[in-house]
C-alpha cells in the first residue's frame, strides 16, 4: 500500500483555486484510482497552515544540544519534527509549485528550510552531502502565468530537483501547466496537456 504526501504550496489554496494545488488534487485523485487503499497526508504549507520563515532564532534550535534546547527552542524543533516525519511515512510525494515572482513560494522555501536537517534529513561525509530520504518519488506540478519550462527563466526545475536531491529523493518527475495568464486559449492549452500528462502518468 502507498503512502502519499501531497504538499501544497500556493497563497490561494484559501480559495480553493490555486491551479497547481488543483493539478495535484487530480494526479492524487487518478492514482487512488489505481491504488485502491493508498493512504494520503496533505500539507498546505502557504493557505491553511504558513510555515514561518527560517530566522537566527529557529536555525538555533535546531543546532542547540538537545539537552540544552529550552521550551520554545523544543517547540520549534517538534515542528520540524512532525514535517519531516510526514514525509519519511510517504512513499510518494506530490508537490504542487506555482510561481511568483520567477521562484517558488517563499513559503515553500521555508518549508524547505524546516526540512533541510543535518543529521536528520542529510547528513555530511567525507564525499559530501548525503541525503538520507531514499527509496521516495515526487511528481511536481508547475503552474505559471507565462512559459519557462526549458529556458533559463525556469529558475524553478533545477532548484527543486536540486534539493530533494540533497535529502535523498532523486526520482522525480515534472509535470508543467504554463501560460496560464497569458490568454483564455493558453490557459485551456496548458491545463489540457497538464492533465493528459497527469492521466498518463497515473495509469
Ligand atoms: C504574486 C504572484 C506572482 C506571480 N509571478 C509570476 C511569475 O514570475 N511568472 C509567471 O509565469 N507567473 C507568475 N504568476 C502567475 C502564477 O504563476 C499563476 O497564477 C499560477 O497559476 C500560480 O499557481 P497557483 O494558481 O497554484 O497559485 C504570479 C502570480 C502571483 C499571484
Amino acid at each position: 500500500m502507498t503512502t502519499l504526501l501531497q504538499i501544497n504550496a500556493s497563497i490561494s489554496n484559501g480559495n480553493g483555486n490555486g491551479q497547481s494545488s488543483q493539478l495535484a488534487r487530480q494526479f492524487v485523485s487518478a492514482f487512488q484510482k489505481g491504488n485502491p487503499g493508498t493512504k494520503v497526508m496533505v500539507r498546505d504549507v502557504a493557505a491553511a497552515e504558513p510555515v514561518p520563515h527560517l530566522d537566527g532564532e529557529r536555525f538555533g534550535a535546531f543546532i542547540a544540544k538537545p539537552e540544552e534546547r529550552s521550551a520554545a527552542q523544543q517547540a520549534v524543533v517538534a515542528y520540524s519534527d512532525a514535517l519531516i516525519s510526514e514525509l519519511k511515512q510517504a512513499d510518494l510525494i506530490v508537490l504542487g509549485l506555482p510561481m511568483y515572482n520567477f521562484g517558488v513560494p517563499s513559503q515553500l522555501k521555508a518549508y524547505f528550510d524546516h526540512i533541510a536537517r543535518a543529521g536528520v534529513t542529510f547528513k555530511y561525509t567525507d564525499k559530501g552531502p548525503v541525503g538520507q530520504l531514499t527509496g521516495k518519488r515526487a511528481y511536481v506540478f508547475a503552474a505559471r502565468g507565462g512559459v519557462y519550462a526549458g529556458t533559463p527563466l525556469d529558475t524553478q526545475t533545477g532548484y527543486v530537483r536540486d534539493f530533494l536531491r540533497f535529502i535523498g529523493i532523486s526520482d522525480v518527475t515534472f509535470v508543467y501547466a504554463e501560460g496560464l495568464a497569458m490568454s483564455a486559449h493558453s490557459k485551456e492549452a496548458g491545463l489540457a496537456k497538464a492533465t493528459a500528462e497527469i492521466e498518463r502518468l497515473a495509469a
